[in-house]
């Protein structure tokens, strides 16, 4: 009888665990993260989804899907921001890469090479490289590095196997053929001037239907525009797919930038994203039709981009997103991204205690320090808990949980000469475009905590329509929450990025003090 209660609480348990993210039909926006510049693709009956992160490492995810809807990361193309060793994207010697590193950018599988590429210009840099893979999670390595910056790139691959790049910064529109091997360009010709208005457009794919080739632009923030032609060199001739359309997030710019995405019984599909601060730019996908005058319409319902597309695939269930994660090793989960490209040497995963960091910078600037550890903030609303076990700081070390942006602010365990705090610190600031560090915080509520180990909790509004309000809260036995900070987050678009949720552990005297992050857990709405 006992037994039996134990295995069917275990099976209940296990049942509860693994509940499925459940979507039926494509409901907008189809992922709240900020998953800007996409690329979605198919391979077969799978969907690929590739997305722009700036200074975090690994950099370029990868999430998959069987019926747009329901979506799972299954990796990086960029394993590590490695471009001829420049300090700044290791946050080394004084040095940072704030808003550089992986902007706008493609993946494709290549049937002919039966190889996975993935290909942008890395901001910052301006040379263009590409990755390559035998399957889309990996092991990526680096395929090329070429010298000129194929701005805003798409790849495409046509029926016979040649490859073209299309580009465009502004005005202009390129396409590149390049040779056999992906690692030198044949011939570019610009092939497109954008009319006045709007005077600019980029964001770049190409694709091929019923012999017609397609260039799909965005004109930035909140409009995607088409342009065709019976040749890969032209000429095109322009069409607006969606220009200023009502979307069903309040608040949030029209769709635009995105791909086209064509299903195995012939439909095609839209996939565009809203500016959506503070929670950055999140994805919708709308169903297409394809017109008499040769171009595809993106299907509004009543106007708008619609809510809900019932019953367009089958639905097909991931794993939830936000499981609880104990970081066993041997390698983090693909939701995880650094800031900037880590010091290997100052963090461990294990399944007996978690993630284990070692400050890796001594410095009194967050935006300075190595090792600082970001997830996504899901929206509309969500929490996230960490559980730190501070027993191995060192004095003048903080550590803890940060609400992470270009203006952020951490709730941490502060120690001082031997004494230990946990603290609400605000004002930790960037100053606007140059990315330099306005301002390293200003401990705002401490309170005295003692026993090792502290429970650090962030609830986040990333609704453009929200009130954009975090609340901070600590506890030592997760059952009362002292609540020590309230947050008001920026929605200024300059910095490209969402606000994420980050782990933090640095030293402001020495290093080689340490902490230990024994789980990390999302939960929907605010806690
Ligand atoms: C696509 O499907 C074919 C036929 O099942 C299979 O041989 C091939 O490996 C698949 N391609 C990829 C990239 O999964
Ligand atoms: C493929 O087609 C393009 C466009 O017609 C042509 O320029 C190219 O030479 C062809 N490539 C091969 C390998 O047949
Ligand atoms: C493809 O193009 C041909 C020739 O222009 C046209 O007759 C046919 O209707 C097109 N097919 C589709 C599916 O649009
Ligand atoms: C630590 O104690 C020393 C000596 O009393 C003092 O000078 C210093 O300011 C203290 N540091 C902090 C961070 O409180
Ligand atoms: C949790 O901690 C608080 C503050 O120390 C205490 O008042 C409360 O009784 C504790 N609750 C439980 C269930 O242990």
């Amino acid at each position: 009888m006992g037994s039996l209660t134990t295995r069917l609480l275990t099976l209940l348990t296990s049942l509860l665990l693994l509940t499925p993210s459940l979507v039926l039909g494509l409901t907008n926006p189809v992922l709240w993260h900020d998953l800007a510049d996409l690329d979605i693709f198919r391979v077969n009956t799978t969907y690929y989804y590739s997305a722009s992160t700036m200074h975090h490492s690994p950099g370029a995810p990868i999430l998959r899907s069987n019926d747009l809807a329901n979506w799972e990361y299954i990796g990086h193309s960029l394993p590590r921001l490695q471009f001829d060793n420049r300090p700044e994207f290791d946050l080394t010697n004084g040095q940072r890469a704030y808003v550089k590193g992986v902007w706008a950018s493609w993946m494709r599988f290549v049937p002919q090479k039966n190889t996975w590429f993935w290909g942008g210009c890395i901001s910052g840099v301006g040379r263009t490289v590409i990755m390559k893979a035998p399957a889309a999670t990996g092991p990526w390595t680096k395929h090329t590095e070429l010298s000129k910056c194929y701005y805003d790139s798409g790849l495409f691959v046509d029926d016979n196997g040649t490859m073209y790049i299309s580009y465009s910064n502004g005005g202009p529109t390129w396409v590149a053929q390049m040779n056999a091997d992906l690692t030198a360009e044949v011939r570019s010709q610009l092939v497109f001037t954008a009319p006045t208005p709007p005077g600019y457009l980029e964001g770049t794919r190409m694709y091929k239907r019923n012999g017609t080739y397609y260039i799909l632009l965005t004109k930035p923030p909140d409009g995607t525009w088409m342009i065709k032609s019976s040749s890969p060199w032209g000429p095109y001739t322009l069409k607006v797919l969606v220009q200023g359309v009502p979307n069903p997030v309040p608040g949030a710019n029209a769709p635009h930038q995105g791909a086209l995405i064509d299903l195995p019984d012939g439909r095609w599909a839209y996939a565009g994203f809203l500016d959506a601060y503070p929670g950055g730019r999140i994805p919708v996908i709308a169903p297409v039709t394809w017109g008499s005058d040769g171009f595809p319409a993106v299907t509004l319902v009543n106007g708008a981009l619609g809510a809900t597309y019932p019953d367009f695939l089958p639905s097909s269930p991931v794993p939830s997103l936000n499981a609880r994660d104990t970081f066993p090793g041997p390698s983090l989960g693909p939701q995880w991204e650094w800031n900037h490209n880590p010091d290997t040497s100052r963090f461990a995963l294990s399944s007996s205690s978690g993630l284990r960091l070692t400050t890796a910078s001594q410095t009194f600037d967050i935006y300075q320090a190595r090792n600082t550890l970001t997830r996504r903030i899901p929206g509309p609303i969500s929490t996230a808990t960490i559980q730190l076990n501070y027993g191995e700081m060192r004095d003048g070390d903080r550590a803890g949980l940060a609400l992470w942006r270009d203006r952020s602010a951490w709730i941490g365990v502060i120690r001082n000469n031997g004494t230990i705090s946990v603290a609400y610190t605000d004002t930790v600031d960037l100053t606007l475009s140059s990315w330099t560090t306005a301002n390293s915080g200003v401990i705002r509520t401490t309170a005295p905590i003692s026993g090792g180990t502290i429970y650090l909790r962030i609830s986040a509004d990333v609704q453009p329509s929200g009130n954009k309000q975090a609340t901070f809260k600590w506890s030592t036995n997760q059952s009362q929450w002292n609540q020590i900070g309230t947050y008001t987050m920026s929605t200024v678009w300059n910095f490209f990025l969402g606000y994420r949720f980050a782990i933090f552990n640095y030293g402001t005297v020495g290093t080689g003090g340490a902490v230990t992050v024994p789980w990390f857990q999302i939960d929907m709405g605010r806690l």
